[in-house]
């Protein structure tokens, strides 16, 4: 299977699946790391790691769409089965969700439904939940909301800031995220409208459900 993923900036997701790859875990190819932000730190990891890394200039093309078509163009030049979103900061136009819709996945560090949109931890610790977590989704058109594959839940404490919460968030995001990976490669998931099912995964356990199981 060919991987192309997204980002926007610091690509400590990315950089926990590029390991995950390294090490033999996700056995996928991954292709191309594309980037909407010309000084993305993910561009820089992409290169350590011997990976494509590509940036492309929205403020070159007249609107989204044309730029999504753009991104489309480049995913397809490297055969692309997989999308990974890993930080990417920018809404996806109808076409490019189509175009992989199924094959599109997402981390949200909320757990969602709760906390869609910009600044998940900070929300989660001003509104006073008891714990938060992070959702690893398929992508669709309704933001933040798609099928859920896999969530983890982290307390969340009272002295917690948005900062201290999004490290303890952070540590299960790049754990649950190569997982569900792995279990896309391995063709272990399937989609039943919006309930996901992982094949012979461990289901009703904490932090994480289903159950991690190599990472
Ligand atoms: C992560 O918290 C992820 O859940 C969210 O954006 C952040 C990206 O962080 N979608 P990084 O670029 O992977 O370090």
């Amino acid at each position: 299977m060919n991987i192309g993923i997204l980002i926007s900036g610091r690509g400590s997701n990315l950089e926990a699946i590029l390991k995950a790859n390294k090490e033999g875990k996700i056995k996928s190819n991954i292709k191309v790391v594309i980037s909407n932000k010309e000084h993305a730190r993910g561009l820089k990891i992409a290169n350590d790691y011997g990976v494509k890394a590509v940036y492309i200039n929205p403020s070159d093309f007249s609107d989204r769409e044309e730029f999504d078509k753009r991104l489309i163009q480049e995913l397809e030049k490297y055969s692309v089965d997989l999308v990974v979103l890993a930080g990417y900061m920018r809404i996806l136009s109808d076409v490019f969700i189509e175009k992989f819709e199924g094959r599109l996945l997402n981390i949200h560090p909320s757990l969602i439904p709760a906390f869609q949109g910009l600044k998940p931890q900070k929300k989660a610790v001003e509104y006073g939940v008891m714990y938060s977590g992070c959702t690893v989704h398929f992508v669709t058109k309704e933001l933040d909301n798609g099928p859920i594959i896999i969530q983890a839940v982290v307390p969340v404490l009272p002295d917690d800031t948005e900062d201290t919460l999004e490290k303890r968030i952070l540590k299960y995001e790049h754990r649950i995220y190569p997982q569900a990976i792995k279990w896309f490669e391995d063709g272990r998931i399937s989609l039943n409208g919006r309930k996901v099912y992982v094949k012979d995964a461990v289901y009703g356990t904490l932090p994480t459900n289903p159950k991690l199981e190599d990472f």
